[in-house]
Formats: structure tokens, C-alpha cells, sequence
């Protein structure tokens, strides 16, 4: 018999405290470390993002020179790290890869159970750097092409595209990457950073707290919403058949990928600055992928099934035509989420080191009623 309450899915329960961002649902206001979205969108990059978020400040110019050259200098693979990216299997997910990797960056970190603050900073910067380069010479390896090494003179953004496509980004595609990794890499108690949280507060390493929020990201409801949501732009075509593929998709029960949030009630504060990268990097034809999310973002706000129900366009659904203009493949798009996130989790892992206790939660159990046990030979 039911003893207690159980809240399905932990909805409005608070269980951690963070000075990292605050999120106000029902006025759409988001802001890292006391700074609102709207002021670092754009003009913050994301590595002072990063700094903000480990270091509680944004960087004064040296402070963020010295960070770059850190994570510069991490972003190169030694050979047993380029070993790894050339030996697990290219079939597969993007993001199953990516797991494996990380796991494989352990085995190869003589520290990586080491938790202490210096070797938390230091696991950080070799994950956050190293990501980057992994997957972009196992994207590259199963596409037949060679690795990319990283130019120390790029940025974080500037550099994942160059190591993807082996071609230097226009400026523009640059800062639409950094403006997206700005946007995406932190936002409170989600479900992969409550793994990671988790995963570290049962005083797992730091690598293994990563690879479980990578897990958990790569989950249809979260992070994997952006491919699905690309797909669904993919699978419309033509902003003139949005209405009936929305309509067809509600009639079915079915849940359109990219729009809904927990948190949200209004619009995702996000939404605006993810579409104007959209609009600054599309160009001739790949502009259709813009004009199809707006007409899908159209039906969605005029419809009684999202408007009854407060749903609208979340981050994932211009990141969708984003990713997209920016040449990444299909099974990418979660990977670059978790490219940036990677930081909010660090971010997340370091505040609960630094003042950790178990996180148990119970179950309300409500099987049978206790009963006797009969042998196998007594049970017919
Ligand atoms: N399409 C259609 N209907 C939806 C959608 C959707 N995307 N999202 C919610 N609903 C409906 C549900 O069917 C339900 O209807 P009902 O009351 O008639 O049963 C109602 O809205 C409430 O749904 P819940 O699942 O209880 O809402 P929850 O707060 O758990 O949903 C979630 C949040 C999981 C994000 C949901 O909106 C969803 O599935 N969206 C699509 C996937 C997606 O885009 N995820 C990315 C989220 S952002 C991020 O994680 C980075």
C-alpha cells in the first residue's frame, strides 16, 4: 500500500542547491551566474562562458587568454589518443561514440579517479578540449578522410568546424557555433546534469559522471530532440505542408520534436538568438529549412493542442536548422549539445564535490503484499 506521494518525473522538487544558472519558467528569463541570456548571447564567447561558470567570473582578457591557451594546448591528440578514435567501431550513433570515447580518455588518465579540485580542474579542460578533436577524427575516419589537426589560433567553435570539414569557417559560421555553445551549456537540474550529479555523488570520477549525462542527453525527450527535429523539418520538405504534418502528427498522438519544456511555459528566452544565427548563416537554398521551422513555429503557436497546453518551440528547434546549415551530420547534432554542456556539467560536478552527500531518493513501493516463499519443486 502506498505510504508517501511520489512526484513522477521529480516535477517542481528541488533537489540540489547551484549558483550556476537561474531559470524562470513562467516570465522566460534565463541567467548563468547572475548574467542575463540576453547580454551573453552574441557577445560573450564561449570560452568566457566556461571560465564564468568554473571560476564564478567572467575573465579579464588575460585571465581569458590564459584559459584559451589551456584548453589549446589539451585540444591536440597525443597518438594513443588518435589510437582510440581510430580504433572503436564507426557504425553506430555519433553520440554512442562519444560515450566511448570519454570512457576511453579514462583509461588513458593514470588520475582519472582523482577528484581533488586541481584534478577536477585539470580531467575539465582535458574533456571539454579533447571532445572535439575525438569526434571529429572518428567522424572523419568513417567518412574516409584524414584527422584535422586543431589550430591554436581558432577558437573552441571555430575550431570543431575546422576539424570536421578540414576548411577554416567563415566568420560568420563561427560565431554562429560559439553563439549555439553559449546557448547550450547550461540550464539547471536537466536530466543529464541531474546524472551527472549522480553519478558523482556516489563519489564515481569525474569521467564516469561525464559519460552518464552523455548517456542520458542522448535521450529522445532531451538532448536527441534536435536530430529528431531536423528529421521532422526534413520529412515536411516545404513550409506548405507544415500545417497538415502538424495537424496529421496530433491526430496520430504522436509529439512534435523541438517544441514542449518542463521549465517553459513561455517562450525558451533561447529561441530568438538560436534563429538569428539560423538567419546569418543560411544562404539560397538552405534558407528553406529557416522558412519551414518558422511555419511549423506558426502552426504550433495558433494550434488549440500546444496553446491549451503552453507548448512552445524549445532550444533544440532552431539549433535543428542551425546544425544543419553549419554542415553537420544528422547523428552530430546531439554530439554538439554535449560538446558544450560537457562545461555546464563540469560546472555541475564541481559544486556537488565541493559539498557532496549521497543521492538517494525513494521509491513508493506498490507490489504485492508480503507472502510466503515456496521451492521450486512445491510450485506446480
Ligand atoms: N508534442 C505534442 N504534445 C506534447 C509535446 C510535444 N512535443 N510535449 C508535451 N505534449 C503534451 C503531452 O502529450 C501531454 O498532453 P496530455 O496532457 O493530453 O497528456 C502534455 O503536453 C504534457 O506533457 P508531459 O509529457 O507531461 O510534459 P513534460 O513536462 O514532461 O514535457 C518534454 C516536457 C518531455 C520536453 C515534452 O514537451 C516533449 O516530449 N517535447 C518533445 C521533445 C523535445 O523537444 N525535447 C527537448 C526538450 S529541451 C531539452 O531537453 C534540451
Amino acid at each position: 500500500m502506498a505510504t508517501e506521494t511520489a512526484s513522477r518525473g521529480l516535477e517542481n522538487v528541488v533537489v540540489a542547491s547551484t549558483r550556476l544558472s537561474a531559470i524562470d519558467g513562467t516570465a522566460g528569463r534565463l541567467s548563468y551566474v547572475g548574467y542575463d541570456i540576453h547580454d551573453l548571447a552574441e557577445r560573450a564567447s564561449f570560452e568566457e562562458i566556461v571560465h564564468l561558470l568554473w571560476y564564478g567570473e567572467l575573465p579579464g582578457a588575460r585571465q581569458l587568454q590564459e584559459f584559451s591557451a589551456r584548453l589549446a594546448a589539451e585540444r591536440a591528440l597525443t597518438a594513443d589518443e588518435l589510437a582510440l578514435a581510430n580504433s572503436i567501431p564507426t557504425s553506430g550513433h555519433g553520440m554512442d561514440a562519444l560515450r566511448t570515447l570519454v570512457s576511453g580518455l579514462a583509461q588513458l588518465d593514470a588520475r582519472a579517479d582523482a577528484t581533488d579540485p586541481a584534478d577536477a580542474d585539470r580531467i575539465g579542460v582535458r574533456i571539454l578540449a579533447k571532445m572535439p578533436a575525438l569526434i571529429a577524427a572518428w567522424d572523419r575516419r568513417r567518412r574516409g578522410a584524414a584527422p584535422v589537426a586543431p589550430d591554436p589560433r581558432l577558437s573552441h567553435a571555430a575550431n570543431f568546424l575546422y576539424m570536421l570539414h578540414g576548411q577554416r569557417p567563415s566568420a560568420t559560421a563561427a560565431q554562429a557555433f560559439d553563439t549555439y555553445l553559449v546557448l547550450v551549456v547550461e540550464h539547471g537540474l536537466n536530466a543529464s546534469t541531474f546524472a551527472a550529479r549522480v553519478a558523482i555523488g556516489a563519489q564515481a570520477d569525474v569521467y564516469c559522471a561525464i559519460v552518464a549525462a552523455i548517456g542520458t542527453l542522448k535521450g529522445l525527450l532531451h538532448g536527441g530532440a534536435n536530430q529528431k527535429a531536423m528529421e521532422t523539418f526534413l520529412d515536411i520538405g516545404e513550409p506548405e505542408r507544415a500545417g497538415a504534418y502538424v495537424e496529421g502528427l496530433v491526430a496520430r498522438g504522436e509529439r512534435l520534436m523541438g517544441v514542449g519544456h518542463r521549465i517553459y511555459k513561455v517562450e525558451d528566452p533561447r529561441v530568438r538568438h538560436l534563429r538569428r544565427q539560423v538567419q546569418a548563416v543560411a544562404a539560397g537554398a538552405e534558407a528553406r529549412w529557416q522558412a519551414i521551422a518558422d511555419e511549423v513555429g506558426r502552426v504550433v503557436a495558433e494550434h488549440p493542442h500546444f496553446t491549451r497546453r503552453q507548448i512552445n518551440p524549445n532550444v533544440e528547434f532552431y539549433s535543428a536548422p542551425l546544425l544543419y546549415t553549419l554542415g553537420l551530420p544528422l547523428d552530430l547534432f546531439t554530439v554538439a549539445f554535449a560538446l558544450s554542456r560537457a562545461a555546464g556539467w563540469m560546472a555541475h560536478i564541481r559544486e556537488q564535490l565541493a559539498d557532496n552527500r549521497l543521492i538517494r531518493p525513494k521509491a513508493d513501493y506498490h507490489g504485492p503484499a508480503p507472502r510466503g516463499f515456496a521451492p521450486i519443486e512445491e510450485r506446480g
